[in-house]
């Protein structure tokens, strides 16, 4: 900030310098516009066009976070202008780089900006992507100024904090603009019991239930929903907290409030807990199979595949309830080797009077269930 504020200054008095030693130069004739007058000693190359006074660069969004839906398309908004405006265009650089979500810190510490890393530079009509965006993102530009990011078939691990920065010589301001998923927070151990992962096998078990280590906002947005869950898990910032909506001994206690009980940062390799995985919107569809008989595990996963389709992952599971409304009383394998199954409308014989994912754990798998697709 400080820098961004000296920096017109000296700009001021080196070019001041400048027009006192090198009169008569070619090439730095000062030009005049509205009152203002700025100097280009850039020989069109866009770099080093300098400000005298008064014209100052706005870079806004009107939305400083955006929610979206995995696999469709989404707009971060982001403009700039000038005050007062310029009555040439002016040269701009844009950049959009990101902060995965799993490497913010809350509250959000200085070295987070060392950590951003490019999503797309843009310079006049030309521009580039990178990493896991390139060929899904560009500048939205329905406007003058327009320099909205568009990023196509959103994946979970899009989510995070982008900064639309606009580089106009010296002048460099930014705006950031959240991203987050629409989906759904669920707990998960390991079939070899409880607190059994560490960081990296949590991570591991998210990914092979087609989901990802749930985000602080994402576990606070899913307690403020009512999950109370007295089991402790990884989050994908490496810290280890839980939901509590009725404090309980044995949960913190009664005397603490309602809230995300943390254990902080714990050691990634060496502690082990269970963990928050979260999920967003499938493209297919998790069903019911129906079967003639009950099927061991075996059997269920071949079932299936007969039927054109695969057993479904918990993860799959756990948004279909959530954001399609899955419902079926019947338990079912999954493709981990725990039976579940998904209720929303809550009714006698169908567990708890609350809506939720039904859990009956990892039994043997020699036990027959029914199971559930995913096509
Ligand atoms: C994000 O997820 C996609 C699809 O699952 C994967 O191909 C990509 O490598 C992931 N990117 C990162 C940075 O983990
Ligand atoms: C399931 O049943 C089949 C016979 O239909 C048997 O071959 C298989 O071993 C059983 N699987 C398990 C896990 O018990």
């Amino acid at each position: 900030m400080m820098l961004s504020l000296l920096r017109p200054l000296l700009v001021f008095f080196l070019s001041l310098l400048l027009l006192l030693l090198l009169p008569g130069t070619q090439g730095w004739a000062p030009g005049y516009s509205n009152g203002f007058h700025y100097q280009d000693i850039s020989n069109g190359n866009g770099n080093g066009e300098i400000y005298f006074n008064g014209v100052r660069l706005l870079v806004e969004s009107p939305q400083p976070s955006v929610l979206a839906t995995r696999g469709s398309s989404v707009i971060l908004p982001c403009h700039y202008h000038y005050e007062p405006e310029p009555s040439t265009p002016r040269r701009t650089r844009v950049k959009w780089s990101w902060l995965p979500a799993n490497t913010i810190t809350e509250p959000a510490s200085p070295e987070d900006l060392a950590k951003e890393t490019e999503v797309m530079v843009t310079m006049g009509n030309r521009h580039r992507s990178y990493g896991s965006f390139k060929g899904r993102v560009r500048l939205r530009r329905s406007a003058p100024g327009d320099m909205s990011l568009v990023i196509n078939e959103l994946q979970l691990n899009d989510t995070g904090r982008y900064r639309c920065e606009v580089i106009d010589g010296l002048e460099d301001e930014s705006v950031t603009v959240d991203l987050e998923l629409r989906g759904v927070v669920f707990p998960y151990y390991s079939q070899k019991g409880r607190y059994h992962f560490n960081f990296f096998e949590a991570q591991q078990a998210c990914r092979d239930q087609d989901a990802t280590l749930a985000t602080f906002e994402q576990l606070f947005t899913a307690w403020e929903d009512g999950l109370d869950w007295c089991n402790a898990g990884w989050l994908a910032d490496g810290t280890v907290q839980y939901p509590i909506t009725v404090p309980r001994d044995g949960c913190g206690g009664v005397d603490l409030a309602p809230g995300l009980r943390s254990y902080g940062q714990r050691h990634r390799l060496l502690h082990r807990y269970d963990a928050f995985c979260f999920s967003a919107s499938v493209k297919g569809i998790v069903y019911f199979l129906k079967h003639p008989t009950k099927l061991n595990f075996t059997e269920a996963v071949q079932a299936c595949a007969s039927d054109g389709s695969q057993i479904a992952k918990v993860g799959q599971l756990f948004a279909s309830w959530r954001l399609k409304g899955l419902d079926h009383c019947d338990a079912g394998w999954l493709a981990d080797g725990s039976v579940r199954y998904p209720i929303n409308k809550a009714r006698s014989n169908c567990g708890p009077p609350e809506p939720g994912v039904r859990t009956f754990g990892f039994p043997p798998l020699f036990l027959k269930y029914g199971v559930y697709c995913y096509l």
